[in-house]
């Protein structure tokens, strides 16, 4: 590689990584977060209130995912530069209403164009022109999540009413419920950062110099068939995430915003495989123990989906043992 890279430089795009991760989880909760406050919407507004409230819903999910995949792209870069990618997002703001959310996705995004103009004008100096064509292409996209942020902004949206009085059959979802679901939700999270960066890491091995052309054969299509098989499985944790971030709020629970346990990347194909193997069995174990619960306190709702997400997370401890 003829570009030489400083540990600072990584660290600083890390800083982009982080970011990422952030706003993703970010614009994810909030898309979960809308339904509900769609069902507290002012009655007279109901025939109208709906389409914007869906149309903002819909847009938040959309940024998150694109969030999603340039935190992919950039640890894709870093590991393409010989550095380590973090784990470990800055801390996501959600709050209440559709005015904190415009309001803080427009912040972040302010700030998102901020660092990346630093990174251009860095990787300008580090003649490193992929990261800076990388980082371009970015911007421009933070660029219309801020004036998409900024056009909410300025239309009046209704605020929900004082919340009704709780019925009763509520009251069965207390603190240690929600602590059990948020177990899931911050296992799901684990598991999306955690098979991203993999995905990444398994791609960046698949390109590694090897020995002998036999072991380039072998093991760089292994290490791209693992890439592939992450890419499939994080798509259906993020489905998960949302699932159960969308059911919390709806039982007026809070998400937790941080992964649990730690994501863990591994350094070569085994270990990225025999981590998620770990990760779907521990996954298995609290989801059986959830599915209990709910069905003890009457939830048949929550009971039955995650039976639903149960069954994916079956598969995917097959797929990766299939390959140990
Ligand atoms: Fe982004
Ligand atoms: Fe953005
Ligand atoms: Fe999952
Ligand atoms: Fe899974």
């Amino acid at each position: 590689m003829s570009v030489k890279i400083t540990s600072e430089y990584i660290e600083l795009l890390n800083k982009a990584v982080a970011r990422e991760l952030q706003v993703s989880v970010q614009y994810f909760l909030q898309h979960a977060k809308i339904e509900k406050i769609m069902r507290k919407v002012k009655a007279e507004n109901i025939l109208l209130d709906p389409t914007t409230y869906d149309q903002i819903g819909q847009i938040l999910k959309k940024l998150a995912i694109e969030e999603m995949k340039h935190a992919g792209a950039i640890v894709e870069r870093i590991y393409y530069l010989g550095g380590e990618a973090t784990t470990k997002a800055f801390k996501p703001k959600i709050g209440e209403n559709m005015q904190e959310f415009m309001q803080y996705g427009f912040e972040a995004e302010e700030e998102a164009l901020e660092l990346y103009r630093e990174i251009i004008r860095e990787a300008g100096k580090f003649g490193d022109y992929d990261t800076k064509e990388l980082f371009r292409k970015i911007y421009r996209e933070e660029e219309e999540h801020l004036y998409t942020f900024q056009e909410y902004l300025t239309i009046n949206i209704s605020e929900p009413e004082e919340t009704a009085p709780k019925s009763e059959w509520r009251e069965v979802f207390d603190n240690d419920y929600f602590a059990l679901l948020n177990k899931a939700l911050a296992s799901e999270l684990s598991a999306i950062i955690q098979y991203i960066t993999q995905h990444e890491k398994a791609s960046a091995i698949n390109f590694r110099k090897k020995e002998t052309p036999l072991e380039v054969i072998t093991n760089s299509n292994k290490a791209q068939v693992i890439s592939d098989m992450l890419k499939k499985i994080f798509m259906q944790e993020m489905d998960h995430y949302e699932k159960i971030a969308e059911r919390i709020y709806m039982l007026d629970g809070e998400c937790t915003l941080d992964p649990d346990p730690l994501p863990k990347v591994g350094e070569s194909v085994e270990e990225i495989l025999k981590l998620g193997h770990q990760a779907e069995d521990e996954a298995i174990v609290l989801y059986r123990k959830i599915i209990t619960e709910a069905t003890k306190k009457g939830d048949i709702t929550t009971k039955k989906m995650f039976e639903e997400i149960l069954m994916e997370e079956e598969e995917h401890y097959w797929m990766f043992d299939d390959y140990l």
